[in-house]
């Protein structure tokens, strides 16, 4: 099947990258908030790294106004009546998400393909609450997006071949890596990430070695630019904390439970770089 019209569903941190990154490759894209607030504030965020590509030499003048003008905004869902895919990123909130899936599914043509964006919700459940469960998929895309990649395609217990091929072309024409996954807690990449993050967080509990000296046997003894206690500073905290608890809500795999000390880092707004105190203290910022 060809995809010529886009539709996102939320224009926050991930909605706005994606909707950037369809537009660039060409993608006609209609974005829908919740307000013109929250929309145009989106939108506005996506224009300032469109500008600074161009300073950067990374894009054109000319290639940035045909970006633009591929892009249309509303803050009304049924607007995407006519769109050939839709990707879904409102916060991570099942009951949310799932409103979201049964609106979609009674505005959009049959043919229409529904992604949703989750980091680790179930996609298969997502399926569930449409009446197209076989052309129901998840696009992890991963942040910054027009930056990252890979691009983390989640196979729910009902996705046909179909939906699989023309979404795993459609990832390619944004010029990502593809990767599959089964709908499974965290998929592959968080999986790994929370299972890295915990591990450094339960070495640092039980006095083994210092954050810094955690960080550096992986940014030294991997070559990776950022260690795991560092990472989860910059991604927050409170981030960090929600995922491990919908991973482990989902699996009960003892591997994957947040550990004490990070609930209670969160519970007192030590939520990382955001409020100048995580695993490390960031003069810089608040
Ligand atoms: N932040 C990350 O690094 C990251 C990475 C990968 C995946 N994700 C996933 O992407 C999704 C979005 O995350 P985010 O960080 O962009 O969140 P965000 O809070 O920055 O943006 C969510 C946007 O959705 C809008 N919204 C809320 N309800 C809506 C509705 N009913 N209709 C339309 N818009 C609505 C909000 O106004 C907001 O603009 C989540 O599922 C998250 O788990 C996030």
């Amino acid at each position: 099947m060809e995809i010529k019209k886009v539709g996102v569903v939320g224009c926050g941190f991930m909605g706005a990258g994606i909707v950037q990154v369809c537009a660039q490759s060409g993608y006609e894209v209609m974005v829908v908030d919740i307000s013109e607030e929250t929309l145009n504030k989106g939108i506005a965020t996506m224009e300032y790294y469109l500008n600074r590509d161009v300073e950067k030499g990374r894009m054109s003048r000319h290639d940035r106004d045909l970006t633009r003008a591929r892009i249309k905004g509303s803050v009304v869902l049924e607007d995407l009546h006519d769109r050939d895919l839709v990707i879904e990123a409102v916060p991570e909130d099942s009951g949310l998400k799932k409103k979201v899936f049964a609106r979609l599914d009674r505005i959009c043509p049959q043919h229409t393909i529904l992604c949703s964006n989750t980091s680790c919700l179930s996609v298969t459940e997502l399926a569930r609450v449409t009446g197209r469960p076989d052309r129901v998929i998840g696009t992890h895309f991963l942040s910054p997006v027009p930056r990252s990649k890979l691009l983390e395609i989640v196979r729910a217990d009902t996705t046909d071949e179909e939906t699989l091929a023309t979404v795993k072309e459609f990832g390619r024409s944004l010029g990502k890596e593809i990767l599959v996954a089964k709908d499974t807690p965290g998929f592959v990449f968080n999986y790994l990430l929370l299972a890295l993050i915990g591990a450094a967080i339960r070495l640092l509990e039980n006095g083994v070695a210092s954050a810094e000296d955690i960080d550096r046997s992986w940014t030294l003894g991997m070559g990776h630019p950022i260690g795991p206690l560092a990472l989860a500073d910059f991604n927050g905290l409170d981030v960090g904390y929600m995922v491990a608890c919908a991973m482990y809500d989902r699996s009960k795999d003892p591997h994957l439970a947040p550990s004490a000390i990070l609930k209670e880092m969160v519970d007192c707004g030590r939520l990382g770089r955001k409020t100048g105190e995580g695993f490390y203290k960031y003069k810089d910022e608040k």
